[in-house]
């Protein structure tokens, strides 16, 4: 046997640790790695509960293999077609080639899609409700759809109350010896589940929301996602997460100022305001260089925090090409529950602290924190007194919300 992971004394995690790929969805880096999880389900009928990506797939047939000890795989459920859980099922199909595929009619036509090849005859369709006996374990599904995809659902267990929940409840981070809630220092995986939710869930925050409403009258034994920790203690902790993250409320008070700096005037202007919100009494303050610091880590700070300073210095009559896809990162996922402070530096006509403005003027449910601040190259005595005067205004705002 790889090493001990029964989740229950019929259903063992063969999911794979991938400490190799670079960027996951081939644009969000992976400095702690990812996990593709999957589940073995031991019973009458033998089933697998989701694949993994196609360059684990080799680790992940051992394990099915070591698994099954001599018996034929029947059943394999695609919770999700996105290629991290579905892009290995072909050498799946291909060891076994009677198995039954079993997912929604959304599934099917992204199989095909995929595949134009896939073994339509193989496919058993489910929908809300349906019942999958495996002889003990009866599995039912329910459809979550956009999260993370159309076709998206989630598998329950009604005999061991285990919750296959794939997106949901993932995050990033290689399982490095615990696999449960309680055999990790959670901190680790609260930010790589963030960083997953907001940059590759973000954007669903209602149907991410009604998800959660059909697990509401379920009772849960384990969660078991398809990407980080699984979950048998503190259930209730990572459910209201979840529902804080979708509902893009901020989880402490804090303040991310970003900026776009060419020749560090930008820079020197959040600096000064970093300094001012510390003296005012913020104590989570995090500066981040966009040029410097990859998107996907910035958004998860701003999931976490209320205040948000946004910094751009003019790059021909716009926002800096550093900012530009942060603005439009937010303004897809529809930013809210925010305060905003704006600021930049200009020489001529300007245009990085105009764009920002324009951003924050179309987004709902977000407050502008006192004046944009616009400096001519480096800032003077009176720049300074501006930026501190904002920082102030942030401060008082989000110490005035401790109440
Ligand atoms: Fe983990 Fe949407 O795939």
């Amino acid at each position: 046997m790889y090493f001990c992971t029964e989740i229950t004394n019929t259903i063992t995690w063969i999911g794979v640790n991938d400490r190799k790929t670079e960027r996951f969805e081939n644009y969000l880096p992976l400095p702690n790695g990812v996990t593709y999880n999957s589940y073995f389900i031991s019973d009458e009928k033998t089933c697998v509960i989701d694949a993994v990506e196609m360059g684990s797939t080799s680790t992940f047939l051992d394990k099915v293999v070591e698994c099954l000890a001599g018996r034929k795989l029947d059943y394999i459920v695609v919770n999700h077609v996105e290629p991290d859980h579905s892009s290995g099922l072909k050498e799946v199909i291909r060891l076994f080639p009677e198995i039954k595929i079993v997912g929604n009619i959304k599934t099917l036509g992204m199989l095909q899609a995929f595949s134009p090849d896939f073994p339509v005859e193989n496919f058993v369709t489910v929908k809300e409700g349906d019942i999958l006996e495996l002889g003990i374990h009866k599995l039912t599904f329910a459809m979550v759809p956009m999260v993370h995809w159309p076709e998206s659902m989630i598998t329950y267990d009604l005999t061991d109350k285990i919750l296959f929940s794939n997106d949901i409840f993932g995050s990033f981070g290689t399982l490095d010896g615990g696999i449960f809630d309680d055999q990790v220092n959670f901190e680790f995986y609260q930010n790589e589940m963030r960083r997953y939710y907001s940059n590759i869930v973000g954007k669903y925050g209602p149907q991410a929301l009604n998800a959660l409403k059909k697990l509401s009258g379920l009772e849960i034994r384990f969660i078991c996602p398809s990407h980080g920790l699984m979950w048998r203690k503190d259930i209730s902790k990572v459910i209201s997460l979840y529902e804080t993250w979708a509902k893009l409320e901020p989880e402490i008070e804090g303040v991310v100022i970003v900026y776009g700096s060419m020749y560090g005037n930008t820079a020197k202007m959040a600096e000064i305001i970093g300094r001012k919100l510390n003296c005012c009494g913020i104590k989570e303050i995090k500066i981040y260089d966009a040029s410097k610091t990859d998107l996907s880590f910035i958004i998860t700070e701003i999931w976490k925090y209320k205040g948000l300073f946004i910094g751009s210095c003019a790059h021909n009559n716009s926002v800096y090409p550093k900012i530009e896809p942060l603005l439009h990162k937010l303004e897809n996922y529809g930013l809210k529950n925010r305060y905003i402070g704006i600021f930049g530096s200009m020489m001529w006509s300007g245009g990085g602290v105009r764009g920002i403005q324009a951003f924050a003027d179309n987004l709902k449910g977000i407050e502008i924190v006192g004046e944009s601040v616009e400096v001519k190259g480096t800032p003077k005595t009176e720049d300074i007194t501006r930026l501190e005067k904002v920082a102030e205004e942030m401060a008082a705002k989000l110490i005035s919300d401790r109440i």
